[in-house]
C-alpha cells in the first residue's frame, strides 16, 4: 500500500522558499503524471510504478528538471486519461529516482512540494502537460482554537496508530514532531490507510489550512468511533467465545478431577447401562425418542446437579417399565377350569362365567370387553378367586386396596415436577409384576372415596374403559401406557356406593355366601389343610372331623364366607402345636368337647335366639340382606293404652316406614276377617321396633314380617317356631316380590330357620340360583297374598299351638 510504505518515510525538509500570504502565484508548465488510487501530498514521498506507455515517455524525457505534476484520476479504470479524466488540482512533484523494472515498467520515487491547480493543457501526446498555478496555503494565525485543535489531530492520530495493528507507532512520534498545521494535516491524511481517495482529494483542494484542520479532524474522530464500535463488537464477541470456553475448560477439569477420584467411570457406566435398559425395553419409537432425549441431557449434567437423580429416576422408570414384555400365552380353557377347582370348592356358576369369559379372550384376543367385578359378602372368596384366575391363566397377579383411596394421584402419579414425585399405583404395580398382562385385582371398588385432592373413580374410568386404556397416561410418566392386555377384576361387597359410569363398565359376578354344609366341606378340603401347614402340624397330627367343622361354623361364626372359621380352625391347630410342642405325640380328634375346650363356650345359638323371641306374641322373625351377606330381622309389636297412635323406632329409613303404615292400613282394614273387634287402635297405641336398633335398616321387603307381627300381636298368637319371611306387600294384601333372596335364604338356613316364607314370583330365582343340597332341611313356603303367609306363620288350632310350644321347648333345652 503505497501510503503505508510512505508514511514511514520521514519527509524532507522543502527548500522551497515560503511565499508570503497574498503574493501571486508562480504560473508554470510542468508534464502531468495521472496517477490511479492515490493522493501525493506535498512533503510526502510516494513511490509510483509507472506501466502507461505515455507515462514511461513523460519519466525517459524529463531532463534536469525533473519536476512533474502528479494529479489524480478521476476514475481509476481509465486507462488512457484525457485532460476531463483528471481532477484538477494535483501535486508538484520532484522526481528523485527512477529504476526500471524487469518488465519495461519503470519504479519511481516522488516527493511532493506544492499544491497546483491545472489551468491548461499545452500538450496531450505522447503525455500532457499542463500550465499550472501553485496554490499558496495560507497558515491561520496561531490563536488557542488553533493550536487546541492541533493537539486533538495528534492526540487522535496518536489514538488510532497506537490502537491500529498495521500503523507503525513511529508515526506518533513524527505527527509530534511537526509544528506547522499544515503539514501536520497533510501528513495525517496521507498516513491514514481508511481515508478515501475522493476523501484525501478534498483535502488536496482546500489549500486553507483552518478548513483542512476541521476537515481531518472529523475524519479521525469518525474513524475513531468506528474503532471503538469494532473493539466493543470484537470484545462482545470474544466474551461469548471465551465464557464458552472457560466452561468447556472448567467442565473438562471436573471430569479430570472426577476421574481421578474415580467418580466419572461410575457415571459414565451408569449412563450406558441406562442405554442398555433402554434398548431392551422395546418401548414405542415415541417413548423411546423421548428417553434418549432425557439421557442426551444427562449426560450432559454434572452427577453434583440436583436435577441429575430426578432425571435419572425418570429415565429408569422409562426403562423398566415391561412396555412390550408379556407373560402370557393362549388361554388353555381346561387347564384354566382345573386350576379355579383346584383352588375353589362350589361356586359352579361363578367358575362357569369366569371361563366363559375367558374363553371370548382365548377367542378375540383383542377383544375389548368388561372387566370382571366380583360382588359379595367379606371372606367369600373374591381375592382369592383372582388370584386363582391368574394362576389358572399363566399370569402375574397384582392387587391395589382402593378403600379409603381418596387421591386421584394415588393411582395416577404426581407430575414430575413435584419434589418426590412418584408414578401412581397401577404403573408401580406393573414395574413391580415385569409384564404387561397380569390380572390385576382392584379390590373393593366400593369403598373408594373421593374429595377435593381429585377423584380417583374418574382415573379409574380411563383405566376400566377398555376404549382409553390402551393409552393410559400417568401423570409421572407423561407418556402413554397400553393397559389393553391388562385382565382387571375389581371386587365389591356391595353395588350401592360404586359410581355409576364404573359399573356400567363391569360385568358383575355374584358371590354369595356358603351354607354351613358348604363351609364344612370348604374347611375339609381348603381351610383345614392348609391351617395344619401353617401351623407346622401334620395331617396325621391332627383330625377334624366334619361334624365338629360344622359345629364351629353354626355356634362360633356367624358369617356368610369362611374368613373367621378359617382363623378357628387356625386356633384350633395352634393349640395342637403347643401341645406337641409340650411333649405329647398322640394324635388329636377335635370333638365337640375338644372345640368347646378350645375355643370357649358357645358364641352364637340363632336358633334358640329365633325360639327365644318368639315365644312372645307380636314378634316376627324377617329376613334382611346385608352386605355381609343375609341375616335374620326380628320386627316387634307391641300394644299399650292410647289413642290410636303409631311409633316406630330402630333407624328405619322412609321406605321401611311406608311399609309398616301400609302393613297397619291392611290389618285395620282387614280386622273382621282376622277375628278382631271393632278399631284395633282406638283405645290404644301401637309401636313396631326393629332391633338392632342401633344398624340402619331401609326396604319394603319387611311388609310381610310386619303384618305378621302385628297380626300376632292383635290375635295374642305367638308365631310358629322357626319360621321366617320376606316380602313387600300392597294394601289390597298381595306379596311382591323383592331381592337378595339367595343370602336371605342362605341366611335363614344358617339360623338354623326351618321354614322360610317367600313371595311366589320369586320361585324360579330360588331353583335357578340355589342347589338341591343348599335348599336341603328348610322348607320353602311360596305365597301371593298375606292370608296365606298368615295361614303359614300362625297356628291355627290349640293343637298346633302346643306343638309348637312343645318344639320350642325342646330346642331351648337342648343344651350343647
Ligand atoms: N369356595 C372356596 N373354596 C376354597 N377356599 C375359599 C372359598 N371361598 C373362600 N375361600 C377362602 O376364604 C378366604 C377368604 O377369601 P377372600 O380373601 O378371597 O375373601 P374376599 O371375598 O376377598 O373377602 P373381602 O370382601 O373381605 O375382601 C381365603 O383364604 C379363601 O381361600
Ligand atoms: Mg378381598
Amino acid at each position: 500500500m503505497p501510503g503505508e510504505f510512505l508514511s514511514i518515510i520521514q519527509p524532507s525538509d522543502s527548500k522551497e522558499p515560503k511565499r508570503a500570504a497574498g503574493e501571486s502565484p508562480a504560473r508554470r508548465t510542468l508534464p502531468v503524471l495521472p496517477v490511479r488510487d492515490t493522493v501525493l501530498f506535498p512533503h510526502a514521498v510516494l513511490p509510483l510504478t509507472v506501466g502507461r506507455e505515455s507515462s514511461v515517455q513523460l519519466i525517459q524525457s524529463l531532463g534536469e528538471e525533473k519536476q512533474i505534476l502528479v494529479v489524480a484520476q478521476r476514475d481509476a479504470r481509465q486507462d488512457s486519461p484525457g485532460p476531463t479524466d483528471l481532477h484538477t488540482v494535483g501535486t508538484v512533484a520532484t522526481v528523485h529516482k527512477v529504476v526500471k523494472m524487469p518488465n519495461q515498467s519503470l519504479f519511481v520515487f516522488t516527493e511532493g512540494t506544492e499544491r497546483a491547480r491545472l489551468c491548461e493543457y499545452t500538450q496531450t501526446t505522447p503525455f500532457h502537460c499542463a500550465e499550472c498555478d501553485i496554490l499558496t496555503e495560507s497558515e491561520p494565525e496561531l490563536t488557542p482554537e488553533v493550536e487546541a485543535l492541533q493537539r486533538n489531530l495528534v492526540a487522535q492520530f496518536q489514538q488510532i496508530v497506537g490502537a491500529s495493528p498495521t500503523l507503525s507507532d513511529d508515526l506518533q512520534a513524527i505527527a509530534l514532531n511537526i509544528d506547522e498545521p499544515g503539514r501536520l494535516t497533510d501528513f495525517v491524511a496521507s498516513s491514514l490507510p481508511f481515508l478515501s481517495t475522493m476523501e484525501k482529494q478534498e483535502l488536496l483542494e482546500t489549500p486553507d489550512v483552518a478548513a483542512r484542520m476541521d476537515r481531518v479532524h472529523k475524519l479521525l474522530a469518525k474513524e475513531l468511533e468506528v474503532q471503538q464500535l469494532r473493539n466493543k463488537i470484537q470484545s462482545e464477541v470474544q466474551d461469548s467465545v471465551q465464557q464458552s470456553q472457560r466452561d468447556f475448560y472448567l467442565r473438562e477439569q471436573l471430569k479430570a478431577i472426577q476421574k481421578e477420584l474415580g467418580d466419572l467411570d461410575d457415571s459414565q457406566k451408569d449412563s450406558e447401562d441406562l442405554k442398555e435398559k433402554i434398548d431392551a425395553a422395546d418401548m414405542p419409537e415415541d417413548v423411546k425418542k423421548e428417553a434418549l432425549k432425557e439421557l442426551g441431557r444427562l449426560g450432559r449434567m454434572s452427577p453434583m446437579a440436583a436435577d441429575y437423580s430426578l432425571t435419572r429416576n425418570y429415565i429408569e422408570w422409562l426403562a423398566v417399565l415391561p412396555w412390550s414384555k408379556s407373560s402370557g400365552g393362549e388361554v388353555d380353557i381346561a387347564k384354566a377350569k382345573a386350576c379355579l377347582d383346584e383352588d375353589h370348592y362350589g361356586l359352579k356358576k361363578v367358575k362357569e362365567r369366569i371361563l366363559d369369559y375367558l374363553s371370548v379372550r382365548r377367542l378375540k384376543p383383542d377383544m375389548k370387553g368388561p372387566i370382571l367385578c366380583f360382588v359379595g359378602p367379606p371372606g367369600v372368596g373374591k381375592t382369592s378367586l383372582g388370584r386363582s384366575i391368574a394362576r389358572a391363566l399363566g399370569r402375574k397377579f397384582s392387587r391395589i386396596s382402593l378403600g379409603g383411596m381418596h387421591d386421584e394421584a394415588e393411582l395416577r402419579g404426581h407430575r414430575r415436577t413435584y419434589i418426590g414425585a412418584l408414578p401412581g399405583q397401577i404403573i408401580q404395580n406393573l414395574k413391580r409384576v415385569e409384564t404387561n398382562d397380569p390380572v390385576f385385582m382392584l379390590d373393593e371398588v366400593d369403598k373408594l372415596g373421593s374429595d377435593f385432592r381429585g377423584d380417583p373413580a374418574s382415573a379409574l374410568l380411563e383405566v376400566l374403559d377398555p376404549e382409553q386404556n390402551n393409552t393410559f397416561r400417568d401423570n409421572y410418566l407423561d407418556q402413554p401406557f397400553d393397559l389393553s392386555h391388562v385382565l382387571f377384576i375389581c371386587t365389591a361387597n356391595q353395588l350401592d356406593t360404586v359410581p355409576a359410569p364404573l359399573l356400567d363398565r363391569m360385568e358383575i359376578i355374584d358371590l354369595t355366601g356358603y351354607t354351613e354344609e358348604e363351609k364344612v366341606s370348604i374347611a375339609e378340603q381348603y381351610l383345614v389343610p392348609r391351617q395344619i401347614k401353617e401351623n407346622g402340624i401334620t395331617a396325621e397330627q391332627i383330625e377334624i372331623p366334619a361334624a365338629s367343622l360344622g359345629f364351629i361354623a353354626r355356634h362360633y361364626t356367624r358369617e356368610a364366607g369362611v374368613r373367621k372359621l378359617e382363623q378357628l380352625i387356625g386356633t384350633v391347630c395352634r393349640k395342637q402345636a403347643r401341645r406337641m410342642a409340650e411333649g405329647s405325640t398322640d394324635k388329636l380328634a377335635v370333638t365337640e368337647a375338644v372345640v368347646r375346650e378350645f375355643l370357649g363356650g358357645i358364641k352364637v345359638r340363632v336358633d334358640t335366639e329365633i325360639d327365644e323371641r318368639t315365644r312372645r306374641a307380636g314378634v316376627a322373625v324377617g329376613l334382611a340382606w346385608t352386605p355381609a351377606g343375609g341375616d335374620v330381622l326380628f320386627i316387634e309389636a307391641s300394644r299399650m293404652q292410647g289413642k290410636g297412635g303409631l311409633t316406630i323406632t330402630g333407624q328405619i329409613g322412609d321406605v321401611m316406614k311406608e311399609s309398616m303404615q301400609a302393613a297397619l292400613t291392611w290389618v285395620r282394614s282387614n280386622a273382621a276377617k282376622l277375628g278382631l273387634n271393632g278399631d284395633i287402635t282406638r283405645d290404644s297405641d301401637l309401636h313396631i321396633h326393629v332391633p338392632a336398633g342401633a344398624i340402619p335398616k331401609d326396604g319394603p321387603s319387611a311388609g310381610v314380617t310386619m303384618v305378621t307381627a302385628l297380626v300376632s300381636l292383635l290375635t295374642d298368637t305367638p308365631v310358629r317356631p322357626l319360621t321366617a319371611m320376606t316380602g313387600e306387600i300392597t294394601l289390597s294384601g298381595n306379596v311382591l316380590p323383592v331381592g337378595g333372596i339367595k343370602e336371605k335364604f342362605l341366611a335363614a338356613k344358617r339360623a338354623g330357620v326351618r321354614d322360610v316364607i317367600l313371595p311366589i314370583d320369586v320361585k324360579t330365582n330360588v331353583e335357578e340360583d340355589l342347589t338341591k343340597e343348599q335348599m336341603e332341611g328348610v322348607i320353602i313356603h311360596y305365597v301371593s297374598t298375606i292370608e296365606s303367609v298368615l295361614a303359614v306363620v300362625l297356628p291355627h288350632t290349640f293343637k298346633e299351638a302346643d306343638d309348637d310350644r312343645a318344639v320350642r321347648e325342646t330346642i331351648l333345652s337342648a343344651t350343647l
